[in-house]
C-alpha cells in the first residue's frame, strides 16, 4: 500500500461498491457520498463505470494535475461533442485549453463583472422582481417564475445574443446538458440536443460574422476576436449556454431553500448585509450545484492507496468533497455561515476552475438572492405544496413552491 493521496502505482486495487443506486444519488446522494467518504474515498462504482472520488484531498490533487488526470474523457466527452458539435475548452487540457479560456477571461474579470455586467444584473433582477410581484402567491413556483428566466436573461447578455427570449435560452441550457449526459443514447434527448445546436449554429453563423465587423465587450465577441476559427468559437458559446444558465438558476432556489430552513441566519443577513458573500459561499458548499464532473488518467498511478489504470474513467465528485468531514473541520453537513473560512470546490479548481463564478457571485449572491429577500421579507418556502430535488451529477431544485404575505 502507498502513503500520500499522489504516488506511483504501487497501491491496492480499488475497492468495489457495488451498493452504489443510481436511483438513491438522484433523489439524495449526500448518505451514498459519506459512506464511500468513510469505506473508501477512491471506489470502483460498476453501475456507473467510474471511479468515484469522494476525499475533498483527492478531488483537489486531481484538479491539479491534468498531466494525469485529463480533461479530454471518452464517454461523456464523446456526448459532449455529439452534442455541442466540437470539443469545447472544458474537455480539452493545457496548452490547447489555456487558449481558449484566455480569450473569456477579460470579460469575466471581477473589474468587468462590477462595472460592466453588475448595472445589466440590477436591471435584469428589478425586471423579474416586478414579474413575481404579478404572480399569485398561492401558485408561485421560484424556479420557473424568477430563477430561471433571471439567469437566462443574464447570460444572453453576458453571451450577446440578441433576440433570444428567457425561455428560448433555458431550452437550450437543459437540452444541451441532457444531451452530454445521454450516454444512454436516448433519441428524445438527442432529438432536442440536435433541436437546440441547429438553432444555436445558425444564430451564430450570423453572430459571427457580425461581431467579426462590430465588436462589443460580450463573451461572444471577445471569442471571435481571439483568432479562433468559427467551429471552436461556436462550441464555446454552447458550452457557455449549457453551464451558465442551469447552475446560477440553481443557485438562486438553493440560496432561499438554505435561509428558509435556518431562519436565525436569514435574519442575520437581513441586518448584515455585508454577509451575502458568505452565505453564497456557504450555500454553493452545502448544497454544490455540479456535484460530480469527469476525468480520465493518462497513466496507472496510486491515489489514496489505490491503484488506477491508464484510461480509467473517473468521477471526481465534488459534492461529496464539499461535506468531507476531514476537510471541514465542523459539521460539514450543516449550513453554518459562521464556519471557519476554508476553500471548496463547487467551482471546481486548477486550470478548469469556473470561468463565470465571479459574475455568478455578483448576480446571484450580491443581486439576485438579496434583492428578492428584500423586496419580499416574508416570501417562504410554501409547505402546501411540494417542492423537488432532483440529480446528482447536477443537482438543483426543479420546483420551488414558495409564498408571501399579501
Ligand atoms: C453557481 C453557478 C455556477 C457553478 C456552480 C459553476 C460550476 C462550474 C464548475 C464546477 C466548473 C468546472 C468543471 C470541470 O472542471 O470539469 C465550471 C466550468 C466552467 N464554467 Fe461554471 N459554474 C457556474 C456559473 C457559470 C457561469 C455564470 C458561467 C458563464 C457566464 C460559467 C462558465 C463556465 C465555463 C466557460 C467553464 C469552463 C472553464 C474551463 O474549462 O476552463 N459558469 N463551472
Amino acid at each position: 500500500m502507498s502513503g500520500g493521496p499522489i504516488g506511483e502505482p504501487v497501491g491496492s486495487a480499488a475497492p468495489v461498491a457495488d451498493w452504489v443506486i443510481p436511483q438513491e444519488l438522484m433523489q439524495d446522494p449526500y448518505p451514498t457520498y459519506l459512506r464511500l467518504q468513510r469505506e473508501t474515498p477512491v471506489a470502483w462504482v460498476p453501475v456507473l463505470n467510474k471511479y468515484l472520488v469522494t476525499g475533498y484531498a483527492e478531488c483537489h490533487a486531481i484538479e491539479l494535475d491534468q498531466d494525469t488526470y485529463s480533461a479530454q474523457v471518452q464517454g461523456s466527452g464523446a456526448t459532449m461533442i455529439r452534442t455541442l458539435g466540437e470539443n469545447p475548452m472544458l474537455r480539452k487540457n493545457d496548452p490547447e485549453h489555456a487558449v481558449e479560456r484566455q480569450a473569456i477571461n477579460p470579460t469575466l474579470r471581477p473589474k468587468a463583472v462590477q462595472q460592466r455586467w453588475t448595472p445589466i444584473f440590477d436591471r435584469n433582477a428589478e425586471h423579474y422582481l416586478e414579474v413575481l410581484a404579478g404572480a399569485d402567491p398561492d401558485s408561485a413556483e421560484l424556479n420557473r417564475d424568477y430563477a430561471a428566466p433571471l439567469a437566462s436573461q443574464n447570460l444572453i447578455d453576458l453571451l450577446g445574443l440578441p433576440n433570444v427570449e428567457p425561455d428560448t435560452m433555458r431550452r437550450w441550457s437543459h437540452a444541451f446538458i441532457a444531451g452530454t449526459g445521454n450516454l444512454h443514447d436516448d433519441p428524445a434527448i438527442w432529438n432536442a440536443a440536435d433541436t437546440a445546436r441547429a438553432e444555436v449554429d445558425a444564430l451564430l453563423d450570423e453572430l459571427i460574422p457580425h461581431y467579426r465587423a462590430q465588436p462589443n465587450d460580450s463573451m461572444t465577441s471577445a471569442l471571435v476576436h481571439s483568432g479562433l476559427p468559427h467551429s471552436i468559437v461556436a462550441a464555446n458559446v454552447k458550452l457557455t449556454i449549457a453551464g451558465g444558465m442551469n447552475e446560477p438558476q440553481h443557485m438562486v432556489t438553493n440560496m432561499v431553500w438554505a435561509l428558509h430552513h435556518h431562519p436565525d441566519q436569514r435574519q442575520q443577513v437581513a441586518d448584515d448585509p455585508s454577509l451575502w458573500p458568505t452565505v453564497f459561499d456557504e450555500a454553493a458548499r452545502w448544497l454544490s450545484p455540479i456535484g460530480m464532473y469527469p476525468r480520465e488518467t493518462t497513466r496507472p498511478v496510486t491515489l489514496c492507496g489505490v491503484t488506477l489504470p491508464a484510461g480509467a474513467p473517473i468521477g471526481v465528485v465534488v459534492g461529496a468533497a464539499n461535506r468531507d468531514p476531514n476537510h471541514f473541520d465542523v459539521h460539514p453537513e450543516l449550513f453554518d455561515i459562521h464556519r471557519r473560512k476554508q476553500p471548496h470546490l463547487a467551482f471546481g479548481s486548477g486550470v478548469h476552475l469556473c470561468a463565470g463564478h465571479w459574475a455568478a457571485k455578483a448576480s446571484i449572491g450580491q443581486i439576485a438572492v438579496p434583492s428578492l429577500l428584500a423586496k419580499f421579507p416574508s416570501l417562504r418556502v410554501d409547505h402546501r405544496r411540494v417542492s423537488e430535488w432532483n440529480g446528482w451529477v447536477f443537482r438543483g431544485l426543479t420546483h420551488l413552491p414558495v409564498t408571501w404575505d399579501h
